[in-house]
């Protein structure tokens, strides 16, 4: 098994597993000195390309950004998610994993689970291609966004689909927008590290849309916290620099040959 992902998976229960998303080469090289885990998630479909849903994302959108990534990252472990219908049947997931890993050099890559989708994840893994499951709220295959993991029954689902990803052989899963009671009892359950975003501090590791935890992406649902506007920050320099040009203060002779 990939030395990285030994890593990861030693973490559980032993420290907190800090994941980040990123779209480019500069966002990287900063995540990269702090995060054990870099996504190039498919929401970049939304904050990067304005759509509505993550459903239009195609891999060689996925390819374009992970290549840029992948030159901004050192030593974290570069995950990319596979978009909708790349990984319909075992043949169509196992040719475009091994595309992305090939094309990309990514480590591994995520799937989000349908409930029954877990023989794809033991085909890629058979193939040598890391797999992180994600399960709860899945952007890709659920109708409405929803809290999910809420009553008992629920409960149970979430955890015998979380139990069906780690028999599979995935080395992680992202849990989205799960109750905390059924992320707590699924965490403790799970051999492999589970990787909240909106699932409470009982997860093994957290992970937040880099743009979001930014202000960046005008999306803060409650799970997101704005750690800077980075939007007001930008804009007061747009302001100067439209400003400086108009009055003529810039460029000045240290700008120019
Ligand atoms: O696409 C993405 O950014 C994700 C994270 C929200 C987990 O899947």
């Amino acid at each position: 098994m990939n030395k990285k992902i030994q890593k990861i998976i030693f973490k559980k229960r032993r420290t907190k597993i800090v994941c980040l998303t990123a779209y480019s080469k500069s966002i990287a090289k900063i995540l990269d000195k702090y995060c054990d885990i870099v996504l190039v998630g498919d929401s970049m479909a939304n904050v990067l390309y304005g759509l509505t849903n993550t459903h239009k994302i195609s891999l060689n959108n996925i390819i374009q950004h992970s290549k840029s990534v992948k030159l901004g990252i050192k030593k974290s472990l570069m995950v990319v998610d596979m978009p909708k219908g790349t990984y319909s049947n075992k043949k169509n997931a196992k040719k475009n994993a091994r595309l992305l890993k090939r094309i990309t050099g990514c480590d591994a890559v995520k799937i989000e689970s349908n409930k029954k989708n877990f023989n794809i994840i033991s085909e890629l893994v058979r193939s040598n291609i890391p797999v992180m499951g994600h399960i709860g709220y899945t952007p890709q295959f659920s109708k409405k966004f929803r809290i999910e993991g809420s009553s008992n029954i629920e409960i149970r689902k979430l955890l015998k689909e979380a139990i069906e990803i780690q028999k599979a052989g995935a080395f992680s899963i992202v849990l989205e927008c799960i109750a905390s009671k059924a992320s707590k009892l699924i965490t403790e359950k799970v051999k492999i590290p589970t990787i909240g975003i909106g699932s409470s501090s009982y997860c093994d590791g957290q992970i937040l849309v880099t743009d979001d935890m930014l202000g960046l992406s005008g999306f803060y649902p409650k799970f997101v916290k704005k750690y800077i506007q980075l939007d007001r920050v930008i804009e007061k320099a747009i302001k100067k620099y439209t400003k400086e040009v108009k009055l003529k203060k810039f460029p000045t002779n240290k700008n120019f040959f």
